[in-house]
């Protein structure tokens, strides 16, 4: 390790940096510097093969009180170590995920007050994180962080894909722009949502994935935020510099600290390959081992659901349309008069059990079962929902008998309307409730302003909020998927009941007015690579007037693309969203959404270029059979890919689902063919998909008699 770290002098133009650390990733390509300039301020900078990414960037923060942690430090320790290991995820992508880095630590004393400060930076192949720690001491005990200081200093105007800084929701299309041109188009950028609050026109979030104009692929985000408020990115854009904004309280404090502390990773991915981005690993090994002993009980699932069909308006959550205002314990429902347009009645939801058993799926999510829906956000209302009193249309019982039989599992759904003292008032008693009714997985969503008043939904409070969730649903064993939430970081490690978040935007926006068509090709790059998404594809009507005729909305998308994404968009846990007269419609297309799996051995990144595509093929868990997925975002394109990932001593069936030549997102989103195969892993395919299209393919290992009279690949 010794040759890892070497000391020199550097004068440098300016920061004037008079002391120089530095660490090399294992395999060389990278190189980290870590220094002090003439003011004991700290700085880094990396290179990757040679040429530099960050440009010295300043690393430290304001406090509330006393003397900032930004300069006057001097080096007390350093300390070089390397690491190589393997572990096994519950779940994931990959049946075993390598985590090799070199580290340095670097220990700092700030002279006048003695305080100490250290920096870990760990450098992997396919990247840099770091991130600071306070040891015990005593000249530093409570200290509140005004600001951190970290720096990002770019080495140009790259292409970026952002989505608006806002503390409050995540949920935007994605821009594809210069740097320098984000600032023109802050404002077109801001679309509406229930809950939101942009704070600069230069404010953007993470994970940001940018391409330099040389080619190379850099993402900026973070790892294991927790006890910590979120990180933003301001870019300085005179100097393309960005700078850590941190989501503040009402008071505008950022973090509450208390040493012995961390603070979440800062990660800096780089590569000149796209596919390496996407095949990264480094959010995940930069978090803590599972802390769940027993993980027998979290289990991947496909599920469908009464959800879309309120979500276009043609059901509603609500019971009745009689109440102007709802006070739980007081509003009677039992005399209400029903709706007509409720969907989670018993009928209803048995219709849905029996869809799931018919084709194979593991679950049913349900929303709108429980009272308070007539009145659920818009008031600042505390006591909104108590998550375990259904709907006089809706029998918890018969429900739970019926989906057991027909072996199917029941998701519940929490929508806390982000009154969160609440909801954590009711906590261990609706869990208990969904232990008593066998239910071993909960969606929960935070639509609305956060309550209380003067939180958000990113900062330190909630941060807290969220992960206290996730370790008592822990103790309940029960799997957790929360939607508006703060965007993963890689906890899912640690805390592998956390089988999925939304923190994007995910389908519904199809039907709020339609997203991008390319959108699928970013939100791999970029939220995907904290954790999974419960991104609900598999819709197969895309002209919502036919669930609807009040929705004017239009899903960009075409069923090929739709199919595409459960290879596409990793997660454990996958939905079918559509409703099912719409899959009937098309049972042969359906027939991909019943035999993809959720559980992977191996992933393979075949073609990626962010905005523009991505190809992946994935090998099912514990099975010699293939799937892959292509994604096209911009204009029509031809894939080209080799199915060398095969075993050479097998032959497979593969039907590919792509789009007809005639398919359009826009005009022709139903048009698809289905192609039958006989492949090996000498076979080679050139495949057509359409902006807004794709394609996908089931590789089934297969007997020689049984695939030989298909066409050969
Ligand atoms: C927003 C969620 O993203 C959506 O899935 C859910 O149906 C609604 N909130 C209601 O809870
Ligand atoms: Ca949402």
């Amino acid at each position: 390790m010794k040759k890892l770290l070497f000391i020199c002098f550097l004068i440098l133009g300016a920061p004037q940096l008079v002391l120089s650390q530095s660490l090399e990733s294992p395999d060389g390509n990278f190189e980290m510097k870590f220094s002090l300039n003439e003011k004991g301020k700290p700085f880094y900078q990396l290179s990757y093969k040679n040429e530099p990414v960050i440009k010295p960037s300043a690393l430290g923060f304001d406090l509330k009180e006393g003397e900032d942690l930004i300069d006057g430090f001097a080096i007390i320790d350093t300390t070089t170590s390397s690491y190589d290991n393997t572990w096994k995820p519950v779940w994931g992508e990959e049946k075993e995920i390598r985590n090799h880095y070199n580290e340095l630590a670097v220990t700092l004393n700030q002279e006048e007050t003695g305080r100490k400060m250290l920096i870990r930076f760990r450098l992997f192949n396919d990247g840099l994180g770091f991130r600071y720690e306070f040891p015990q001491q005593d000249s530093l005990g409570h200290f509140v962080i005004e600001d951190e200081k970290t720096e990002f200093a770019m080495t140009g105007d790259h292409t970026a894909w952002w989505i608006p800084g806002d503390y409050d929701t995540q949920e935007y299309d994605y821009t594809e722009s210069k740097l320098s041109e984000i600032r023109g188009l802050m404002e077109k950028s801001i679309t509406g949502n229930l809950s939101q609050t942009s704070f600069s026109p230069t404010g953007v979030q993470t994970s940001l994935m940018m391409k330099t104009d040389d080619g190379i692929y850099i993402n900026l985000h973070e790892a294991a935020l927790k006890e910590y408020s979120t990180m933003h990115l301001n870019l300085d854009d005179k100097n393309m510099v960005f700078e850590a904004w941190l989501t503040p309280d009402v008071n505008g404090d950022k973090v509450f600290m208390i040493a012995p502390s961390v603070t979440p990773w800062r990660t800096i991915m780089v590569s000149d390959d796209a596919r390496d981005i996407l095949a990264s690993k480094m959010t995940y090994n930069l978090n803590d081992p599972s802390k769940i002993e027993d993980t027998s009980w979290i289990k991947p699932m496909k599920y469908v659901g009464v959800w879309w069909e309120m979500i276009t308006g043609k059901s509603t959550w609500a019971y009745t349309d009689e109440f102007e205002a709802v006070k739980l314990g007081e509003t009677n429902y039992e005399a209400a008069k029903p709706n007509g347009t409720h969907g989670a009645t018993t009928e209803n939801v048995k219709k849905y059990i029996d869809f799931a058993a018919e084709n194979g799926f593991d679950g049913v999510l349900v929303e709108g079962w429980n009272i308070g829906w007539e009145d659920w956000f818009g008031h600042s209302k505390e006591y909104v929902f108590d998550f375990v009193t259904p709907y006089p249309d809706f029998d918890v019982e018969e429900i739970q008998k019926y989906a057991e039989s027909k072996g199917v599992e029941m998701i519940m759904h929490h929508e806390t309307s982000s009154s969160v003292r609440n909801y954590e008032r009711h906590l261990d008693t609706a869990y208990q409730f969904m232990k008593k009714y066998g239910y071993d997985a909960v969606k929960s969503g935070y639509v609305g302003d956060i309550l209380p008043k003067g939180q958000n939904h990113y900062n330190q409070w909630m941060v807290n909020h969220y992960l206290y969730a996730l370790k008592k649903a822990a103790d309940y064993h029960i799997m957790v998927n929360a939607h508006e939430a703060v965007r993963p970081t890689g906890l899912a490690r640690t805390w592998p009941n956390l089988i999925a978040n939304e923190s994007a935007r995910g389908t519904e926006y199809q039907s709020f007015g339609g997203s991008k068509p390319n959108h699928v090709t970013v939100l791999p790059f970029t939220r995907l690579l904290g954790g999974p998404m419960d991104y609900t594809p598999g819709i197969f009507e895309m002209d919502l007037s036919k669930l609807n005729p009040d929705n004017e909305s239009h899903v960009n998308s075409t069923i090929a693309n739709q199919l595409a994404l459960y290879v596409t968009m990793y997660s454990p846990l996958q939905m079918a969203a559509d409703l099912p007269e719409n899959y009937m419609r098309f049972p042969d297309a359906f027939q991909f959404i019943k035999d993809v799996p959720v559980e992977w051995d191996k992933s393979i990144y075949l073609e990626a270029e962010p905005g523009d595509y991505i190809t992946v093929a994935r090998k099912e868990k514990n099975s010699d059979d293939w799937f892959v997925g292509n994604v096209n975002g911009k204009r029509t394109r031809t894939s080209k890919i080799s199915f060398d990932f095969l075993d050479p001593d097998k032959v497979y069936l593969a039907t590919v689902y792509a789009d007809a030549k005639d398919a359009d997102y826009k005009t022709n989103p139903q048009a698809y063919t289905i192609k039958k195969y006989r492949v090996t892993n000498k076979s080679k395919l050139s495949q057509a998909s359409v902006e807004g299209g794709g394609y996908a393919i089931s590789i089934i290992a297969a007997d020689k008699k049984e695939v030989k009279n298909l066409p050969k690949l």
